[in-house]
């Protein structure tokens, strides 16, 4: 599939799927360019992955909350010569709750990371893959969005709205070899609930819920290979998610607040 020329961008590749999805491109041959936050954590990632793998693999730190940073990356990839071919939109976080938390700026951090950066990332690296007719992205949903559920109001309706970019990127750039994919991971081990301070919740569940990285990430990288344009990962979700998405099912997912 790969051959060593082409580059991976991963966004969040420093912890979880995003960690994972770069060991995995980097074990099919794709160069990689990490971003994150965390230095350190990108440098090291960065020097490990290389050393197993033997691909090249820089880092470009950013914080794609900032909304100066979707920009700066892609100049800052230009700038080094780097051609994305393979662009993985996965950087993430819980978020605040929409109407208990009042620090608006915060929430427009949020939605910023999780949906605008999306959007300007696609907008700056697909339409160099279209003028060479190849190119993947995945931008990481989740199942999430493919339920309505009474909560923070933040999270679910962002990848929601990331799924239906996804789907209409698809449809639009299929054409010229570049495949867009939704992947839609359900409950997966990672950092993501320790960080959101979940951790009591994720410890009360059944463990037959949780998926590992490693699988997500293989499932995800396979249907991106399929042109599949939204893919819910792992068994469990695959097969509830015809169920989600039925107007006569819909509704037995969906928790309201009681009312
Ligand atoms: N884990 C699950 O159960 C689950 C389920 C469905 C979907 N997802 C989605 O999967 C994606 C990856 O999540 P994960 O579970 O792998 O989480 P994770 O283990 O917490 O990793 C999150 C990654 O995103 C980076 N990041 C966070 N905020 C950032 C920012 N403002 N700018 C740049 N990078 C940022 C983090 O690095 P720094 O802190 O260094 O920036 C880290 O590399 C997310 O989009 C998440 O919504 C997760």
């Amino acid at each position: 599939m790969a051959t060593d020329t082409r580059t991976a961008l991963i966004t969040g590749a420093t912890a979880g799927l995003g960690k994972e999805f770069a060991r995995q491109l980097a074990g099919k041959g794709y160069n990689l360019v990490l971003v994150a936050r965390n230095q350190e954590a990108l440098a090291s990632t960065a020097e490990s992955l290389a050393g197993e793998f033997g691909v090249d693999a820089q880092w470009i730190a950013a914080n794609l909350s900032d909304p100066a940073a979707p920009r700066a990356l892609y100049d800052e990839a230009q700038a080094r010569g780097i051609q994305v071919d393979y662009l993985v939109n996965n950087a993430g976080i819980a978020g605040p709750n929409l109407l208990e938390d009042t620090d608006w700026a915060e929430q427009q951090a949020f939605f910023q990371l999780m949906m605008l950066s999306i959007a300007e990332l696609c907008h700056l690296f697909i339409p160099s893959m279209q003028e060479r007719g190849f190119g993947r992205v995945i931008n990481v949903a989740s199942v999430a969005g493919r339920i309505s559920r009474a909560g923070g109001c933040n999270y679910g309706p962002s990848k929601a709205w990331v799924i239906a970019l996804s789907e209409e990127l698809a449809l639009t750039v299929g054409k010229d070899g570049v495949n867009v994919s939704a992947l839609c991971p359900g409950y997966t081990h990672t950092e993501f609930h320790e960080r959101a301070g979940l951790m009591d919740m994720k410890n009360s569940m059944p463990g037959w819920m949780w998926y590992d990285a490693e699988t997500v990430v293989r499932d995800g990288i396979a249907a991106a290979e399929r042109g599949k344009r939204v893919y819910a990962s792992g068994r469990l979700y695959r097969l509830l998610d015809p169920f989600f998405q039925s107007v006569w099912t819909r509704r037995l997912f969906s928790v309201s607040d009681g009312r």
